[in-house]
């Protein structure tokens, strides 16, 4: 099952990515997690990135896109993937359709996690992301089982260089006017969507799971790997 996970930041989406995972038995592609992983490795490609991230501004395209080439070429998605935070302009989203193309493969659904900017702050500056495996937690609507742990590996729980009031109003800024025009290219495609982002964590994951349970009977039995 090939999935894309769509929304404004702070919306859900690296959220839901980590219960998906766990029941599709499928890999997460985060762009924002490789890149914050080229950061922290130091790479060029990641000091580059850097300017960007910390402005709050997108990383150039031809970036991006050489990313999801590579990331999309290695075996573990094979059977699937979980698209998060990646297309996030026009020109990415075309590159997304032409690499799968050539890979035969297509896009099941775009899922789209609706939330008001107005509760999008609120959420982004009570962030907590674990340093192992990138998993997101919020001090109160989102609470990890103990205090500064993540609850999937047991990681020291940080607070991102870009969760700040400051830079998420860039970060919605770049959403509006280069990822939510987005949203018509894959109504188009009829792939797309939405789901109301501002319930409980697993409310929206079981209106996700429950999406996702219709669309998996759709699917030729020839398919067998979509399970
Ligand atoms: P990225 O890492 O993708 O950040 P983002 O888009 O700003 O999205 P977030 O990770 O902030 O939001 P999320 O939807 O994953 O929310 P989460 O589940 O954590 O990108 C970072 C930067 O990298 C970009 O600004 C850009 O510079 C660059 N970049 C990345 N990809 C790029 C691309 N394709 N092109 C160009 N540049 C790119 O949840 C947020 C908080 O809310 C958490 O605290 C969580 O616990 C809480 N929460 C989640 N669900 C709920 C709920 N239902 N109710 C209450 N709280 C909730
Ligand atoms: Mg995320
Ligand atoms: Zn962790």
């Amino acid at each position: 099952m090939n999935l894309m996970l769509f929304g404004a930041p702070g919306a859900g989406k690296g959220t839901q990515a980590k219960f998906l995972i766990e029941k599709y038995n499928i890999p997460q592609i985060s762009t924002g997690d490789i890149l914050r992983a080229a950061i922290v490795d130091k790479t060029t490609m990641g000091m580059e990135a850097k300017k960007f991230m910390d402005a709050g501004q997108l990383v150039p395209d031809s970036t991006i896109i050489g990313i999801i080439k590579d990331r999309l070429a290695v075996a573990d998605c094979k059977n699937g993937f979980i698209l998060d935070g990646f297309p996030r302009t026009l020109a990415q989203a075309e590159a997304l359709g032409e690499l799968m193309e050539n890979m035969k493969i297509k896009l099941d659904k775009v899922i789209s996690l609706n939330v008001p900017d107005s509760l999008i702050v609120g959420r982004i500056t009570g962030r907590r992301v674990c340093s192992g495996c990138g998993a997101s937690f919020h001090v109160e609507f989102n609470p990890s089982k103990k205090d500064g742990v993540c609850d999937y590996c047991g990681g020291e729980l940080t607070i991102r260089k870009d969760d700040n009031a400051e830079t998420v109003k860039s970060r919605l800024e770049a959403y509006h006017s280069q990822t939510a025009p987005l949203i018509d290219f894959y109504k188009n495609m009829g792939v797309f969507m939405e789901l109301d982002g501002t319930n409980d964590v697993s409310e929206v994951t079981n209106d996700m799971i429950n999406a996702l349970s219709s669309l998996i009977l759709q699917i030729p039995t020839a398919s067998s790997s979509y399970l």
